[in-house]
């Protein structure tokens, strides 16, 4: 997609959809319109005024109308979309606002496209909310539809022109805003594609695939190993959950090095994604709703590897790496069971109650094995607990961990994001939910808490460098369609891990006083 900026007199000359917006504030039908809108308006003979309000439109956030010109001005169309209030405006706001600007391009079958950006104190931020925002909003899920699809194939829009406000000139640091917001939601539809794809196609092996053409096209290193790699590192944990499956599990471990000799030394970010490709419970079988959509249980490490690619592009001066194990939980004659005893790669055993907490085995012999890298911090996705969507619903992350700096950066993340996530505590007493007669602990314990009891469970095995633990069971599918979400999928991670790399990575590998930092 190719991106320009544009002064407010051109908005009319912007593309055949020229998108307005407006704050609520600034939306008076019977008085001054923002001038390039007015200018426009009295060229329609204001028929934009009466039909707007006639439709009940106040600039609140969830408006928008379009109107034909019938060839008054140079655009085909032009649409009002509502921005609310000014005092709550925030990039996410437009983000949601350019979601629905691209679906409406994808219906109309717009390919040219203007849209206005408001006054704001960070323009570059905005800029590149507005570009993710109308990519992910075209982003659709249709390869296997054959059927009754509009939209299907139809082309999205290669050319966007944003119109800035009067007091904004164009800049070098906004049209690498643009591009930036560019990689990464072409990173993040990539991320979506992985989780929507159903699990017949995205086998533990698939993924490894993916993960290693991924790394190739983006210039990573990447190493992958099978069941032998997993027995010789002695990942009794991961290979218990794998060994009912047909599907052999996959080792996947993706490095971003620095080109610099004198940064490549630097201490090091882990990135950990749960890839469970499908997990049907195991012997512990779920339920049939239950188990509807559990091909998404991979959604942690599609989006550790949707923001590996775009951390490639921007060239931190620290190294990340990413560890993922891919594997299927299911039931069968070889199928581990409930009251085996593990023996995790730490040396550490551990009783299973419930074949279901599979998620918490595999990552618990991957985040002690990212561990051994010595990494300065670790911070781990996974669609781990539904006690976290009982929570904290379908729209907010669970972020666990100990470490207060770490985590204090992993929340200004997200916030700049624009991905909402809520800390929680890892509380001691629910170790005793985890207590085993037979083994050091067991893998499930008591209902209550649940989410917390996975997070103590992790904990176990990630030493004492800094970690934060994102549950993102909830908010990895969107159940409707909304802003630039569609029903399904929704990449969620990939913004807050790459914003957490470009912003805080230098502070938290660094200046956060992390006492891991001095043991090592
Ligand atoms: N993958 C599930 C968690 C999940 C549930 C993700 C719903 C997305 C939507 C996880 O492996 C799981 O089954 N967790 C169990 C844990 C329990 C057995 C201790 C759960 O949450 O019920
Ligand atoms: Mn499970
Ligand atoms: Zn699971």
């Amino acid at each position: 997609m190719n991106v320009r900026f544009l002064p407010t007199a051109n908005l009319e000359h912007s593309g055949s959809l020229v998108v307005a917006t407006l704050f609520e504030s600034e939306w008076d039908p019977e008085g001054a319109l923002p001038a390039a809108l007015d200018a426009m308006d009295a060229r329609l003979v204001s028929v934009l005024r009466e039909a707007a309000s006639q439709e009940g439109f106040e600039g609140r956030v969830d408006q928008a109308c379009t109107f034909h010109t019938h060839g008054k001005v140079k655009a085909d169309r032009v649409m009002l979309v509502g921005l609310g209030s000014r005092a709550r405006f925030t990039p996410e706001v437009m983000r949601f606002a350019a979601g629905k600007v691209g679906k409406a391009a994808l219906r109309l079958k717009v390919t040219d496209l203007g849209i206005s950006l408001p006054d704001d104190p960070s323009m570059p931020a905005l800029v590149r909310a507005t570009v993710e925002g109308l990519l992910l909003g075209q982003y659709r899920f249709d390869r296997y539809r054959t059927q009754g699809m509009e939209s299907k194939g139809s082309t999205s829009v290669d050319r966007l022109r944003l119109v800035l406000p009067p007091s904004q000139r164009k800049e070098r640091e906004l049209e690498e805003a643009a591009a930036y917001g560019m990689q990464v939601a072409v990173a993040t539809n990539w991320a979506r594609d992985l989780v929507n794809e159903p699990a017949g196609v995205i086998t533990p092996r698939r993924l490894a695939q993916e993960a290693e053409s991924m790394a190739k096209r983006a210039g990573l290193s990447c190493s992958i190993g099978g069941r032998k790699e997993l027995e010789r590192l002695k990942m009794g944990m991961f290979l218990g959950v794998a060994q009912g499956s047909a599907e052999e599990p996959q080792l996947i471990h993706i490095k971003y090095i620095p080109k610099n000799p004198k940064h490549a030394k630097r201490p090091m970010l882990a990135l950990v994604g749960k890839a469970i490709t499908f997990d049907s419970g195991g012997l512990s079988l779920k339920s049939a709703e239950g188990m509807v959509g559990m091909k998404t249980d991979m959604a942690g490490s599609a989006a550790v590897l949707g923001a590996m690619q775009v951390i490639a592009a921007i060239r931190p001066p620290f190294p990340v790496h990413a560890f993922m194990g891919a594997c299927e939980n299911m039931p069968s004659g070889t199928a581990y069971r409930p009251g085996d005893i593990l023996v995790s790669r730490m040396g550490k055993t551990v009783e299973i109650t419930n074949t279901d907490a599979e998620g918490r085995l595999v990552l618990g012999d991957i985040l002690a094995w990212a561990n051994e890298q010595r990494p300065a911090a670790m911070v781990d996705l996974a669609t781990l607990t539904g006690a976290c969507m009982v929570a904290l619903g379908h729209y907010v992350v669970g972020a666990f961990g100990d470490d207060d700096a770490l985590m204090n950066d992993v929340l200004d993340a997200a916030r700049e994001a624009g991905e909402e996530m809520w800390r929680l505590p890892i509380h001691d007493m629910q170790k005793d939910a985890l207590r085993s007669e037979v083994a050091d602990m067991k893998n499930s314990g008591e209902r209550f808490g649940g989410a917390i009891n996975a997070a103590v469970f992790l904990r176990e095995f990630v030493g004492t460098t800094p970690w934060v633990h994102l549950d993102i069971a909830g908010p990895s599918q969107s159940p409707r369609e909304r802003g630039y979400h569609l029903k399904g999928a929704t990449g969620v991670g990939v913004r807050t891990l790459v914003e957490l790399v470009r912003k805080k990575g230098d502070r938290l590998l660094f200046h956060s006083g992390s006492q891991s930092l001095g043991e090592k």
